[in-house]
């Protein structure tokens, strides 16, 4: 046993594979391409997407609003360390399962896409295994509103400009409180992919026909 504590690294989570980070990230262009010509969304993407108000029909440039991309391969995030001093960072960290976990492969299922002003991110649909790695305090909304375990479990794909990373798993769970709340979203119909969900204040959720499975590897990232 060392004498020093452990160093905690920035965050821990899967880390997508360079062949499935491609893939998904071709996936999430070609669906935020396709989203952007469709009639429903163009009629508020001005509103919500800052299009000029003198081209309310130009099509909108959904992959430059979301100018800030992760760099590298794209991951799914379990719990943010921060070098040890986010709370719960210990805790999360001596779990047996976490380090007996660190450098296994596993395949996440991603069953949604989906965006908001802020944010563009995959759902990630965990395993019952990989449901073990979860930590117990992050599916919160603050004020004091708990999701179940692992609903915020995504990918995040970009972010508009000034918008933190952090941001993508807080409106995945705005998503699932509309849900919760009995809120199915208006059906726009089926476009590429799967049926294309707008839950208004440019929300959008395209629930994928064929779900698409990432290879991952479990991992902490150190910066
Ligand atoms: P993300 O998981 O939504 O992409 C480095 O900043 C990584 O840690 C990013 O992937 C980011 O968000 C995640 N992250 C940053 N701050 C966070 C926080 N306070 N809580 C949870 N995840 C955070």
């Amino acid at each position: 046993p060392s004498l020093e504590k452990d160093f905690l690294p920035l965050y821990y989570g899967w880390f997508l594979s360079k062949r499935s980070s491609e893939h998904l990230r071709k996936t999430g262009q070609a669906f935020l391409d396709e989203l952007a010509s469709i009639k429903a969304f163009k009629k508020e993407s001005n509103k919500y997407f800052g299009q000029p108000p003198e081209e309310p029909k130009m099509k909108i440039d959904l992959t430059g609003y979301f100018v800030k991309r992760p760099p590298g391969v794209l991951h799914c995030t379990t719990k943010f360390t921060d070098f040890g001093k986010a709370p719960g960072a210990d805790d999360y960290a001596q779990q047996e399962i976490v380090k007996t976990s660190y450098g296994k492969s596993f395949f996440l299922t991603i069953s949604a896409l989906f965006i908001t002003p802020r944010t563009a991110g995959a759902r990630v649909e965990m395993s019952e295994q990989q449901m073990l790695l979860w930590p117990g305090d992050v599916d919160v909304l603050q004020p004091a509103v708990s999701f179940p375990k692992g609903s915020r479990a995504h990918i995040t794909l970009g972010c508009a400009s000034g918008v933190e990373a952090v941001q993508t798993g807080l409106d995945l769970l705005e998503f699932v409180k509309l849900e919760k709340a009995g809120n199915k979203g208006e059906e726009v119909g089926e476009i590429g992919g799967g049926k294309l969900v707008s839950f208004g204040n440019g929300m959008w959720m395209l629930l994928l026909s064929k779900k698409i499975e990432v290879r991952a590897v479990f991992g902490g990232y150190y910066g």
